[in-house]
């Protein structure tokens, strides 16, 4: 059993706390505020991560918590967890049932479990720091799919696209022209915990947060792939850039990034 088990079913039941309230309040008129031009939070945000934090405080008053919605007190604590609550907030308020609860622990500054919720699905992805990976309790491994042109692959876009040049268009259009497809389902975390469970052969986005990433990173790890940032270099969850593959098409997402980056890649060409 994994030395970190305990933390690992704490989180669990927080995120089977908050994906029961999020899927019972699914599809109801919800109070709805934009915390940017595209970015909106709703009701069920808040109250699905007060739901994440109660619990975990509740069996580990000491710990530090980052989550989205709110700034918590940091106590120095070497446990941090790290709370998206819900993935996927665009789909949630337009009814389209793609999001989940992410819930990431950090000790001394790395990942060590990792639990993300989808509550339609019922599909429970896991995590522990060498632990192994697991859905629903079934062992994850990545796919052993390759090269990139016989891939699909996730990404999305940032909230601030119409109004900051760093969008991300210029990589979907050379990867959507390279690979076999791509898929911009809008919930980051479940992309990151499908290139883990071999659905997805890749993920790269750019300007994803912390609560974004934590948990899906330490999948992607437990389940034999790579994660980077664009240019190939170690990954941690406070850089803005990330790259998750099987590990076989890797260094030809990093190519594909940087031909890109260096105007190398000519759409129309
Ligand atoms: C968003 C989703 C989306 C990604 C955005 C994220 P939110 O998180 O993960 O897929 O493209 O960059 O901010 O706002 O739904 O928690
Ligand atoms: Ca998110
Ligand atoms: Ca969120």
């Amino acid at each position: 059993m994994s030395k970190y088990h305990t933390y690992l079913q704490e989180a669990v039941s927080a995120a089977r706390i908050a994906g029961r309230y999020q899927k019972y309040r699914f599809s109801s008129v919800l109070n709805v505020e934009m915390k940017g031009d595209k970015d909106l939070v709703t009701e069920v945000d808040k109250e699905s991560e007060r739901l994440i934090v109660a619990h975990l405080l509740s069996r580990f008053p000491d710990h530090d918590i980052v989550a989205e919605e709110s700034v918590y007190p940091q106590n120095g604590s070497p446990f941090r967890w790290i709370i998206d609550p819900v993935d996927g907030t665009t789909n949630y308020a337009h009814g389209f049932p793609w999001f989940c609860a992410s819930i990431g622990l950090e000790r001394e500054g790395e990942l060590v479990a990792g639990v993300i919720y989808n509550p339609v699905y019922d599909e429970l992805f896991t995590a522990s720091k060498g632990g192994g990976a697991f859905l629903n309790g079934v062992r994850l491994s990545v796919s052993d799919r390759s090269p990139l042109k016989n891939s699909l692959l996730g990404t999305g876009f940032p909230y601030d696209c119409a109004t900051d040049p760093a969008t991300n268009f210029d990589n979907f259009m050379a990867f959507q022209k390279s690979a076999r497809g791509i898929r911009r389902a809008g919930a980051a975390a479940l992309d990151l915990a499908y290139v883990a469970a071999g659905r997805l052969d890749g993920f790269w986005e750019l300007k994803l947060k912390p609560w974004d990433v934590a948990a899906g990173v330490l999948l992607v790890r437990e389940a034999g792939g790579v994660v980077t940032t664009f240019d190939g270099s170690p990954y941690d969850i406070f850089t803005d850039r990330v790259v998750a593959s099987n590990g076989l098409i890797h260094d030809e997402m990093v190519g594909m990034l940087a031909a890109v980056a260096d105007g190398a890649f000519q759409h129309g060409k």
